[in-house]
């Protein structure tokens, strides 16, 4: 989603803005543009598209000054273009917004009464111009900002610069994060520290409500009230925020490969010689249920988890979308347990579905990548997962770390709750530790896949199958193929197929079966069976026995290691997403920036 960064520097900041912008492209945007105060004046740049866009603007109409702010627009309100890209001006003050402001509508009619004007369909713009009428009214910047603050619904992060004001910034907080920046004689404002990583190591997390006054000798914060907060600076490790692709062609491609080794460290933080290394207070002795949130591929997690804490540990558990749960006003008793899955912490619709559990449940779990996120920090326990900085929009290294640490979770279960003794537990755990190596076999089949995604390339709709917890697979390869090569893909449990998806069989629809030969092979075969009958291209994915007994008659095969059952999901996810990365690769796609999506969605 949308990017902030905000500078008060000591040289000329657009070309710092420029970059910082750069490390926030992972994020997904459709614009971007800067404004910097040069002797007192307020300019701006934006431009349409890519940020070399912006670059290019520059070269021709640079933009001097030491003091500035900069954006990367993901459309919400008004599409992307350069009337709507951020900074947004008005009189004297220039705004940077992420998020969306609710009550935007009522603003503009009481604004437009006011003889204002828009230049923008924009939510952001009434911001601008709620400042500019506080200021005009004769309230200095502080106060002007006390005032609007209070007038704006929603969620947002916001950045204002003020002609004239060469050593100031504010900024503020409500529902989309912010990080302040403290350099020497410098000051930096930013979505999150990894735009701010270069600059500086000592960062500052706004809280909810929170709103600064920053200027070069440092940040004064206000809570929601207007009460001075005191919020401590921490160091952070510029090495969990570098970003680079390390000789791949693309950060998905990266991420891919990493598994293995980010899987044996969220492994080696979990666990010990012959047992689980969880948190004290992660005890499930007397937890009734437990409802697992989420979206999109963290959902996925999810639905498998429910398959792992039913299967182990005999606890009924629910799961939901979140943008779903928290509309459905789910009843939820004191004795379970809400468990929130997200890779960046900092999901709108998911942080949402925590906030409505909260006061609800007896614990709220969170499992997030992002360990200083809102939702690791709202919850009562929050189990990082240990996949490095994920930077493809497309989550694979942080599904299968989410999946490894609910599997964790689900084992735990198991044992508190009297299903699994210690040494099932300790066994589980064994097979558990294989299981990067076969990961590597699993990444392995790489050239395999990339030659047969040529063919999957030509496809218009691809159906995946699964039965039991490669059921949720079928979905995440679904979703994966669709958000990187734009194809239309939908996943089924194979049981599912003659209730309906049949009718789209035909040789033109590849389909493919994730089937592990496990207890439900027998079942999600006969249901091949009946694709095959039909004519349809199958693909199936299975270990060397599954392989031998059902891959004649197949299009293609792919043989996986043999893997026990419950490690299953994880490694199937590999090739999934090598099937998703290699037919993106064949459509020639932006595979690590698709289109319309973004990395982390911080609006509902
Ligand atoms: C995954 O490939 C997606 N881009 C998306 O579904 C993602 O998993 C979802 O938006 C949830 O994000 P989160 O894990 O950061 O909460």
């Amino acid at each position: 989603m949308c990017g902030i960064v905000g500078v008060l520097g000591t040289h000329q900041v657009a070309p710092l803005l420029v970059e910082s912008l750069k490390r926030l492209e992972y994020r997904g945007y459709d614009s971007a543009g800067i404004a910097t105060i040069s002797d007192g004046r307020l300019d701006r740049r934006r431009a349409v598209g890519k940020l070399v866009n912006l670059s290019d603007l520059l070269v021709h109409e640079p933009l001097a000054g030491r003091a500035g702010i900069g954006h990367t627009r993901w459309a919400t309100h008004g599409a992307a273009t350069v009337a709507n890209a951020h900074p947004h001006r008005a009189g004297t003050v220039a705004v940077v917004h992420n998020g969306i402001i609710e009550n935007f509508r009522e603003l503009r009619e009481e604004l437009s009464k006011d003889g204002y004007s828009f230049e923008s369909e924009t939510d952001t713009e009434t911001v601008a111009l709620l400042m500019r009428r506080a200021l005009a009214s004769g309230k200095a910047p502080q106060e002007a900002t006390a005032e609007v603050l209070g007038r704006l619904h929603g969620a947002f992060a916001l950045c204002f610069l003020f002609e004239g004001e060469e050593d100031l910034l504010i900024c503020a907080r409500k529902g989309s994060p912010l990080a302040i920046g403290h350099g020497d004689g410098e000051m930096f404002v930013g979505s999150d520290a990894i735009a701010l990583a270069p600059m500086t190591d000592r960062i500052t997390y706004l809280e909810e409500g929170d709103w600064a006054v920053i200027t070069r000798a440092g940040a004064q914060i206000f809570d929601a009230q207007n009460r001075r907060a005191n919020r401590a600076i921490s160091r952070i490790q510029v090495d969990a925020t570098r970003i680079e692709k390390a000789g791949y062609k693309h950060f998905m491609a990266k991420e891919i490969a990493e598994q293995p080794v980010v899987l044996a460290d969220a492994l080696r933080h979990y666990t010990r010689e012959g047992g689980l290394n969880l948190p004290e207070d992660i005890d499930f002795s007397a937890v009734d249920r437990v409802t697992l949130v989420a979206c999109g591929t963290a959902h996925y997690a999810c639905h498998v988890a429910k398959y792992l804490f039913e299967s182990l540990a005999g606890l009924p558990c629910d799961i939901d979308v979140a943008s779903e749960f928290r509309y459905r006003e789910p009843p939820l008793s004191d004795r379970s347990w809400a468990l929130f899955i997200s890779q960046s912490g900092e999901t709108a619709d998911t942080l949402a579905a925590l906030r409505y559990s909260r006061d609800k449940v007896a614990k709220v779990v969170s499992v997030v990548n992002v360990p200083t996120s809102s939702i690791a920090r709202e919850s009562d326990v929050a189990l990082p997962i240990m996949a490095g900085i994920e930077v493809g929009v497309a989550s694979t290294k942080a599904f299968t770390c989410q999946l490894a640490v609910l599997t964790l979770l689900a084992l735990k279960a198991g044992q508190d709750r009297g299903c699994l003794s210690r040494e099932q537990v300790a066994a589980h755990l064994e097979n558990f530790r294989c299981l990067p190596g076969l990961m590597n076999h699993a990444l392995s089949l790489a050239d395999d896949i990339a030659a047969l995604s040529e063919q999957l390339a030509e496809a218009q709709d691809i159906l995946f199958l699964g039965r039991g917890p490669m059921y949720p697979l079928a979905l995440e390869g679904a979703l994966k193929l669709k958000e990187i090569s734009y194809i239309h893909a939908e996943g089924y449990a194979s049981g599912e197929l003659k209730h309906g998806p049949i009718a789209l069989i035909d040789n033109r629809v590849p389909v493919i079966v994730l089937a592990p030969r496990d207890h439900l092979f027998e079942k999600t075969v006969s249901n091949m069976q009946e694709v095959m009958a039909r004519h349809g291209k199958v693909l199936l994915l299975s270990d060397a026995a599954g392989i031998q007994e059902a891959g004649a008659g197949c299009w293609k095969t792919l043989t996986l290691p043999q893997v026990p059952d419950l490690f299953a999901p994880i490694l199937y996810a590999v090739p999934a997403q090598l099937l998703a990365y290699h037919t993106a690769i064949a459509k020639g796609t932006d595979v690590d920036q698709p289109r319309n999506l973004a990395k982390s969605v911080t609006v509902e």
